[in-house]
């Protein structure tokens, strides 16, 4: 028996709602519903929900780096809640897999009823890039897609590009770490020292082995020693951020690769795991676009999309340009080994302390 006063399940999770929200457009269309038209709403809408749970935690996230400090206690809870996004994605990647029991001669019963609704018109899906930081110009483009969203709908998207994107947030929490400033220890300098005399050590080592040398051990010297001499040199690293090769400020970069560099320290490890969590997520939404295109070629190969886009090819450019956090991936062309880094000095480390914020008062 059910008291009125006490939580119903069913109504709790407002089922009446949601279990009869699936209405087939060929059911409408032709009186009689296709059979695999329930699973495309039914996925959609799990998807949806699962959008809706990643912005509830990217905003959470955003709300905690827009304060001016962040004590470790804050860090701890934004690494939590990215890895519960990242979860989310995994599981994202994995449904894909759901739709392709659906063979396009299925789809195609009932696609032509779908027209012009197209996931062009997720406006979570495009709030979830806004909020990571996809340039916002995709979302408001007036020409791709934007006319074709409900006014409220437009109103949403422009309300949220007003607020700052979790990657400006990520970049100005990376710009006002102490040690880019302290006088105990000079990372950007130790750093750069350490480069030289590791790249001296290999320069050494080639001519040792001169008989020896093979051509592409010569390459990657040649190679690494350019790449360094582009990093430590400011302007060039600007020429870089202006062609669109580079998102970073210059200080954030070396605040992003002091973390990735000392990230066994207990000091940097929570530091570390946040910027981790960050590109996992920039991964596994690269991973969901070419699951997602795979599976549009699967199904309609080289047609128009419902929402009237090139279809495979257009979702194809996507790939790569969508990406956020490709800064933090390349760091890795900058790490040197454990052995060769500067050792931190005992007050450089107390001096930090636990607040990786302005400086202490
Ligand atoms: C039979 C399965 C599917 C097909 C054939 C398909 C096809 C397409 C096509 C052709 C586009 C490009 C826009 C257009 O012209 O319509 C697109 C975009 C999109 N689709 Fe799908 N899709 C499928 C399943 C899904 C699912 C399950 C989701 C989950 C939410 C989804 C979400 C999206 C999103 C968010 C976009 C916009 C991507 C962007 O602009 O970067 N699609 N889809």
């Amino acid at each position: 028996m059910t008291n009125n006063n006490n939580v119903y399940y069913w109504d709790y999770l407002a089922l009446d709602k949601i279990l009869t929200a699936q209405m087939p457009e060929s059911a409408k269309r032709h009186g009689k519903a296709v059979h695999d038209e329930m699973l495309f709403i039914v996925i959609h809408q799990a998807y949806e929900l699962w959008f809706k749970q990643m912005l509830h935690e990217l905003d959470s996230v955003c709300d905690a780096l827009a304060a001016p400090r962040l004590y470790d206690d804050a860090i701890s809870l934004v690494v939590q809640r990215l890895g519960r996004v990242v979860e989310i994605q995994k599981l994202l990647v994995q449904q894909i897999g759901i739709l392709k029991t659906m063979t396009p001669m299925d789809f195609l019963e009932y696609r032509d009823a779908l027209t012009p609704a197209s996931g062009f018109q997720s406006v979570q899906f495009r709030m979830l890039e806004m909020r990571l930081g996809v340039s916002s110009k995709k979302a408001i483009d007036k020409t791709e897609f934007f006319n074709r969203l409900a006014p409220r709908h437009q109103q949403m998207l422009l309300d949220l590009q007003t607020r700052p994107c979790l990657f400006s947030l990520v970049e100005t929490w990376l710009k006002r770490m102490p040690l880019l400033n302290s006088q105990a220890f000079c990372f950007w300098q130790a750093y750069q020292q350490a480069v030289e005399r590791l790249l001296d050590q290999q320069a050494k080592q080639l001519q040792q082995d001169a008989d020896l040398i093979d051509s592409i051990r010569t390459k990657q010297y040649e190679s690494d020693r350019a790449h360094f001499a582009a990093l430590f040199d400011e302007n060039a690293y600007q020429q870089l951020r202006d062609n669109g090769l580079r998102r970073l400020d210059y200080q954030a970069m070396q605040a992003a690769l002091c973390i990735y560099l000392y990230r066994d320290q207990p000091l940097f490890n929570l530091p570390y795991q946040f910027l981790s969590r960050l590109v996992e997520i920039d991964q596994l939404l690269a991973q969901w676009r070419y699951v997602h295109v795979l599976l549009v070629q699967r199904m309609i190969g080289s047609k128009i999309g419902t929402g009237g886009s090139l279809g495979y090819d257009y979702l194809k450019s996507t790939l790569d340009s969508s990406k956020v956090f490709t800064d933090l991936e390349n760091l890795s062309t900058c790490l040197i080994p454990r052995s060769a880094l500067p050792v931190l000095p005992e007050a450089f480390v107390s001096q930090l302390g636990f607040c990786m914020g302005t400086a202490k008062e």
